[in-house]
């Protein structure tokens, strides 16, 4: 995901994010989980993600973390 440079830091992202995260829950996806850039870790470690994984190069972009979220326990 990406929000244009001009536009970072208003928001956008989190809203993006918790958007995406609403719709899995209404499909009672219990986990969801990202390749993170690098850059990203902060932005993904807000929103409540967690590292998952020890860094790991991808050609061309640079260094990521799997990163993942629980969105619901499952309670029965
Ligand atoms: C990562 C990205 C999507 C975040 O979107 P954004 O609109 O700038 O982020 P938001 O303004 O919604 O930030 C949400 C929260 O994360 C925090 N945050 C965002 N980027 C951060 C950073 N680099 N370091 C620390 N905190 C950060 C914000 O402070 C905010 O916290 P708050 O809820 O307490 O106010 C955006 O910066 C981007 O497109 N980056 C370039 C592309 C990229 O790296 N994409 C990810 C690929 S895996």
């Amino acid at each position: 995901m990406a929000v244009l440079k001009a536009f970072q830091g208003k928001g956008l992202g989190k809203i993006i994010l918790k958007h995406g995260e609403a719709a899995l829950k209404t499909k009672n996806v219990k986990k969801i989980w990202c390749n993170a850039r690098e850059i990203a870790v902060p932005f993904y470690k807000k929103n409540n993600y967690e590292i998952g994984s020890k860094p790991f190069n991808i050609k061309e972009i640079g260094t990521h973390y799997m990163m993942h979220k629980t969105l619901f326990y499952n309670t029965l």
